[in-house]
């Protein structure tokens, strides 16, 4: 059985998902980012059951989306000076701030750690719904676990289908790519997991900020629960420098081969190629519908031009090298 899909624009649509929320049940929605998969995130039962629907395992802590800072402040025991630089000139938006815990935050949205990590979503279907239930919600990316993010509520329902309550559709999300998480706990801070909001920005208001390192990169830790292994396609993903010339030679043979590039080189006769802008913010956008896409045609490989080496391609490096095998 399939869940039921509202369109945002529906005039019941965002009190209906309130009411489900506010019961405990699970409902899909979209963010700027990807699209979440939401629970009231006081009440540790509905939290479970995100865990449970995604397969997500205990150890990997879930972000809690807030309508404003007064809300977000109930849910921390300290706000740095940091947090206020920060949020004063990224939220609402795509940047994710881990602070320490106040008590009033479940243990399963944190995994047992003494952190809860916070944002505030810049979607209006996000924000009017936050502002509907009256409370924080907590959402992961509204995927099984290990598979592609969501970036429309068609790639929610194929994933999640019958495990959830509700999917919320606002149409396909404007980032594309998850937003960054930064530690604010730290002096300097340190960054988690890198995202849409980029090290550039962060820095232009926080000064210098650590690495935890991403995959791609050499530094070991990162965010709990950021497994290499994670963000993948079914169809086996190998990153490459690849040219024209490459990608004839591997289909001599007659291999069904998918091709993702950002620099046009022509169509290959008998290859899937999705041609992706050359500006990290437009290919950001259009990753994860590409990949959902070519993972769909059942093909035995898709090769992925390696993209620039730049910081500001860093977050589509990560989830690239993360949706590549190992
Ligand atoms: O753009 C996004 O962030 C989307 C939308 C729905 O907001 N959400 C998302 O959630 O990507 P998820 O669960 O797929 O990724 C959350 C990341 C994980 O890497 C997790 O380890 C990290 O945030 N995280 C959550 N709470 C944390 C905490 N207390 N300390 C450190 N990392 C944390
Ligand atoms: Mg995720």
């Amino acid at each position: 059985m399939q869940t039921d899909t509202l369109p945002a624009t529906d005039p019941h649509a965002i009190g209906r998902a309130a009411t489900l929320l506010r019961a405990g049940c699970l409902v899909a929605f979209p963010t700027e980012t990807v699209y979440g998969l939401g629970a009231n995130a006081l009440d540790a039962d509905a939290v479970a059951r995100i865990f449970a629907a995604k397969g997500r395992p205990a150890t990997n802590p879930v972000i809690v989306h807030v309508a404003d800072r007064i809300h977000a402040k109930k849910l921390v025991a300290d706000w740095p000076d940091s947090a206020t630089h920060l949020a004063d000139r990224f939220w609402p938006g795509p940047l994710t701030l881990v602070l320490p815990k106040a008590p009033c935050v479940p243990d399963i949205v944190t995994a047992g750690g003494p952190t809860v990590a916070l944002r505030i979503p810049a979607h209006p279907v996000a924000l009017a719904l936050l502002r509907s239930c009256g409370v924080p919600i907590a959402a992961p990316s509204a995927n099984r676990s290990t598979e592609l993010s969501p970036t429309t509520a068609e790639h929610v329902q194929r994933s999640l289908s019958d495990r959830i309550d509700l999917i919320l559709d606002g149409g396909p999300t404007s980032g594309g790519l998850e937003s960054t998480v930064l530690d604010v706990t730290t002096n300097p801070p340190t960054l988690l997991r890198p995202g849409l909001v980029t090290i550039a920005e962060i820095e232009a208001i926080v000064g210098s900020i650590q690495r935890a390192g991403s995959v791609g990169d050499d530094a070991p830790a990162r965010s709990p629960g950021q497994m290499a292994r994670h963000y993948s396609p079914r169809t086996p993903l190998t990153i490459a420098t690849t040219s024209r010339r490459h990608i004839e030679t591997l289909t001599a043979d007659g291999a069904r081969i998918g091709w993702l590039t950002h620099r046009d080189e022509g169509e290959v006769p008998g290859v899937s190629r999705v041609l992706l802008p050359a500006d990290p913010v437009s290919y950001s956008a259009r990753l994860y519908a590409a990949l959902h896409h070519i993972d769909s045609l059942g093909l035995e490989r898709i090769i992925v031009e390696a993209p620039p080496d730049d910081d500001a391609w860093l977050a589509v490096r990560d989830r690239l090298h993360r949706a590549a095998e190992a």
